[in-house]
């Protein structure tokens, strides 16, 4: 790979992705994979910590595939892969856990938010899915991690593990940075727009997914929570809703938050939500198509993620090894 810096991130296939993930993540990808050498994964092993159908994961896998291309990920330039496909991250995943504890994990956000809603099925791989996205983050020498707010702590974590295996057994990892959306880091949820707007939301109306038609868009924006006051005003703390559609509508437009408080002065919500749904269609509908028609073409797809599975591979093994190396273990010797 060229002589720049490794930049990591990725995405769980958990679901059709919504404008919350494109924003604060993916629009990233394709801005940043000029100036880094990007590696973006699948985490596919991510999403068995909750159920899943076997069916529906197989097909969401070709749709974020088909996605991260739509998107503009090249995969000459950058590494796109299945997370599965490069046992190096369990293999990593499992010497992390040799120095993480389960004071560190058991704290996390996540890991309690997700064990309230999964209240039946709180396993070991929901409690232990930093250790493993730290691994993800680790072998590729990563410096620039493109997340949302809601992956911070996890990066954290990321952090301390690479500082603390360095602090034991001497240099190894590289301590990687985070890269957050100024403008939309968290995209809250249209129907309770205290909370972020997830994938995973029972209410399809609480988001915008990426695979919304036009006509879809429009009728979720017109049905979003907002106050009664009718002043378009952003005002997290007083009003969520508003404030909400205002950093959407900023993010796409680029606009400041100031130039659209003006733009919008003296009209009523109606024409504000018309006008959201408007500029998120023009930006997701030429997405969606071009999605639509790699989904056509498994063939592509499977050998974009195959030949992305053995660049990175190739990366991922040289930090295992030196992995393996300082921990003590002996190198098998081929051949
Ligand atoms: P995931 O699949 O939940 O989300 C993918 C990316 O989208 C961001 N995101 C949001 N950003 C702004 N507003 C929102 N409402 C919103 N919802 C999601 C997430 O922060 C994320 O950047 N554990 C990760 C996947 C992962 C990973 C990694 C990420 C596995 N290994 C290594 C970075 C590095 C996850 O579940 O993301």
């Amino acid at each position: 790979m060229e002589d720049k810096k490794m930049l990591f991130s990725a995405i769980q296939p958990s679901g059709i992705l919504t404008i919350g993930n494109y924003l604060g993540a993916l629009r990233n990808f394709k801005k940043l994979q000029d100036d880094y050498n990007g590696v973006f994964a699948l985490a596919d092993l991510h999403t068995l910590t909750v159920k899943q159908d076997p069916a529906i994961l197989r097909k969401n896998i070709y749709e974020l595939t088909a996605l991260y291309l739509a998107c503009g990920i090249d995969p000459e330039k950058s590494i796109l892969f299945a997370q599965s496909h490069v046992s190096a991250h369990t293999e990593l995943a499992w010497v992390l856990n040799t120095i993480c504890y389960p004071g560190e994990l058991s704290r996390m956000t996540q890991f309690k938010d997700k064990s309230l809603k999964h209240e039946d099925n709180i396993n070991m791989g929901l409690m232990d899915y930093p250790v493993l996205m730290a691994a993800d983050i680790l072998l590729y020498q990563t410096e620039l991690v493109p997340i949302g707010a809601d992956q911070k702590q996890h990066l954290e974590l990321a952090r301390d593990l690479a500082i603390r295996f360095n602090n034991r057994y001497g240099e190894t990892f590289k301590v990687p940075e985070g890269y957050m959306s100024k403008s939309a880091a968290r995209v809250k949820s249209l129907a309770e727009p205290e909370r972020k707007m997830s994938k995973s939301d029972a209410n399809l109306n609480a988001f915008i997914s990426m695979d919304d038609d036009p006509a879809t868009v429009l009728r979720k924006f017109k049905r979003a929570v907002t106050d009664s006051d009718d002043k378009i005003i952003y005002s997290p703390e007083d009003k969520p809703g508003i404030s909400n559609l205002l950093t959407i509508y900023c993010a796409f437009t680029g606009k400041s938050i100031e130039q659209a408080q003006e733009e919008f002065a003296g009209k009523g919500y109606g024409d504000f939500k018309v006008a959201v749904g408007e500029v998120v269609t023009s930006a997701i509908e030429p997405i969606r198509q071009e999605k639509n028609r790699l989904l056509a073409d498994k063939t592509y797809l499977d050998q974009v993620l195959s030949n992305g599975a053995e660049r990175a591979e190739r990366l991922a093994y040289r930090t295992l090894n030196k992995v393996y190396k300082k921990v003590g273990l002996v190198l098998r010797k081929r051949g």
